[in-house]
């Protein structure tokens, strides 16, 4: 689903970002141009951050060995 509509960022690119250590607003903002420009996304970005923070987190009590095992770009 689209979240920035100005940058054609979606959750799953968030989630991503996430993933590779992204975790504050302007790290996304940064690196995907979300709430970069009109910055109406920013509370639903915020939000999908925080559930993807919250799940990488839950993720990583319950499988250590997969922590740190997604592909992130260089
Ligand atoms: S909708 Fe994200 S900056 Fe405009």
């Amino acid at each position: 689903m689209y979240i920035c509509l100005c940058n054609a960022v979606t959750d799953r690119d968030i989630r991503r970002a996430v993933e590779c250590g992204i975790t504050s607003m302007r790290g996304l903002r940064d690196e995907l141009g979300c709430a970069g420009d009109c910055a109406k996304c920013a509370r639903h970005a915020r939000d999908v951050r925080d559930e993807a923070l919250a799940e990488s987190s839950q993720e990583s009590v319950l499988s250590p060995a997969m922590a740190g095992m997604t592909a992130c770009p260089a």
